[in-house]
């Protein structure tokens, strides 16, 4: 039995943590395998709401394991913050939650640096949240990890190295004040104390439970045109969202993949700055944005809203190897009478064989609209596919047929029991 990748397959926020909530009823072990508290994935249980930014959105199962693979970057106190907030709530999460110890940590610098990025000439709307500085110093190899907590000599003696550079570079590049070095080992000892226990060689535990044909799914964070690389650089995050950052942001091979599911919403959003063909002017937007209640999980920013992009949707199945699909936030559109759906793109009045990532084309194309008619019919509580009414199976069909998809998973409500399975 090999894993489960669930990848966000447009601008992010696509309704992955209400998915993944409800595949964990059948899998033993949830991993997020890249980006950091930068995500923010909300489940809705009852009258609870949770919103997860680096715990698996599988915690909320109690036969569930959790785990935070390599390729993600944490933040210690977003951590502890989350964990308290679960262990209120009544979830306990030890013996059950694990974490890398090749993940990488953010530091206080990290944060401050990424605020000072937001307030040069390129902005890229970050979540503010550290990570792109974050991953900097992965790749720049001077980064430090979860597994540096377990030797306090070295934590100390790598804090001491990094915070020299990086003072010299707020002082001396940004005129910014330093950080207190002593106050930054202070709070990562005491973090040390806490984490120890968490700590495993996530690896090995995946492929060995994969070996005693444990099932595994692999939580995406992000969504693919956010990706570093399949992304609208620059305006993307610094990681690898896409099904591949499932393998290097783990540590399961490429043939140990069984299956990709791709969360898709019924329309599209974005939030921070870049190209978005199919964004709706102000008016048409806030209409959507008021009943889809769009509006950031982490920052709480407005998110900017359009109409559903069939030919990004096909880009984002050929680069994610997507096999099916859950379409989230249907019911959102029951209240518009008419519905558009990007077909194509056209730039200087030639079609577009390809997806662009470039952001120069992509922000001069023009999208090619068909136009279907609303169901104006409340939908939030049909059970089945057969209770849907005609007009919403006829946009179904036609946003299938045009992206290339199969949907197995119709969602219809923030809530688990609004879920048709096809
Ligand atoms: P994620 O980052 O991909 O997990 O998505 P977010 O949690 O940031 O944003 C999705 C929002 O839509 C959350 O508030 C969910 O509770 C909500 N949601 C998920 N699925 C549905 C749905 O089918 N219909 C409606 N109306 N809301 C949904
Ligand atoms: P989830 O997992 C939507 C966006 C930010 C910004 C860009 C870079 O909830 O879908 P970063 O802080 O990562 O350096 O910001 O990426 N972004 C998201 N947009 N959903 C997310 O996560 C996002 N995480 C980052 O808005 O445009
Ligand atoms: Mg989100």
């Amino acid at each position: 039995m090999g894993a489960t990748v669930l990848v966000g397959s447009q601008w992010g926020d696509e309704g992955k943590g209400k998915i993944v909530d409800i595949l964990s009823e059948k899998f033993e072990i949830v991993v997020r395998y890249q980006g950091g508290a930068n995500a923010g994935h909300t489940v809705i249980i009852g009258d609870k709401q949770f919103i997860l930014h680096l715990i698996p959105s599988g915690i909320l199962r109690e036969n569930v394991t959790c785990v935070i693979g390599n390729g993600v970057v944490i933040d210690p106190q977003a951590l502890l913050d989350e964990i308290s907030i679960l262990e209120n709530n009544g979830i306990s999460v030890d013996g059950r939650l694990f974490i890398s110890q090749n993940a990488h940590l953010i530091m206080p610098y990290h944060k401050l640096l990424d605020s000072i990025g937001e307030s040069g000439e390129q902005k890229i709307g970050t979540t503010g949240r550290g990570i792109g500085p974050c991953y900097i110093d992965k790749f720049g190899r001077r980064g430090i990890r979860i597994v540096d907590l377990l030797n306090r000599d070295e934590l100390e003696r790598k804090i001491r190295f990094n915070l020299k550079e990086k003072n010299e570079l707020l002082q001396k590049v940004y005129h910014h004040e330093g950080l207190d070095v002593e106050e930054i080992l202070k709070e990562y000892l005491e973090f040390d104390k806490t984490i120890d226990k968490y700590i495993k060689d996530v690896p090995t535990f995946l492929n060995y439970s994969l070996d005693e044909g444990k099932s595994v799914l692999l939580e995406g964070a992000q969504g693919t045109l956010l990706d570093v690389d399949h992304g609208t650089y620059p305006f993307v995050t610094s990681s690898s969202p896409t099904s591949g950052g499932a393998c290097t942001g783990t540590g399961i091979p490429p043939n140990r993949i069984e299956s990709v599911i791709g969360i898709v919403k019924a329309y599209t959003t974005r939030v921070g700055n870049g190209p978005f063909p199919t964004e709706l002017n102000e008016e048409e937007g806030e209409k959507l944005r008021t009943i889809g209640a769009e509006y950031g999980a982490t920052t709480g920013r407005p998110r900017r809203c359009g109409w559903f992009d069939a030919f990004l949707v096909a880009y984002s199945k050929m680069i994610n190897g997507i096999d099916s699909v859950a379409i989230t936030k249907l019911d959102v559109l029951s209240h518009f009478d008419k519905i558009k759906v990007c077909v194509a793109y056209e730039l200087n009045g030639k079609r577009l064989k390809h997806f662009p990532t470039s952001v120069e084309q992509l922000s001069k194309v023009t999208p090619v609209y068909e136009t279907l008619d609303g169901w104006k019919e409340n939908i939030s509580d049909c059970k089945t596919y057969d209770d849907l009414p005609s007009k919403t199976k006829d946009y179904l069909n036609f946003i299938s047929e045009q992206s290339g998809i199969k949907i197995d998973i119709i969602s219809v409500g923030a809530e688990r029991q609004q879920t048709i399975f096809c």
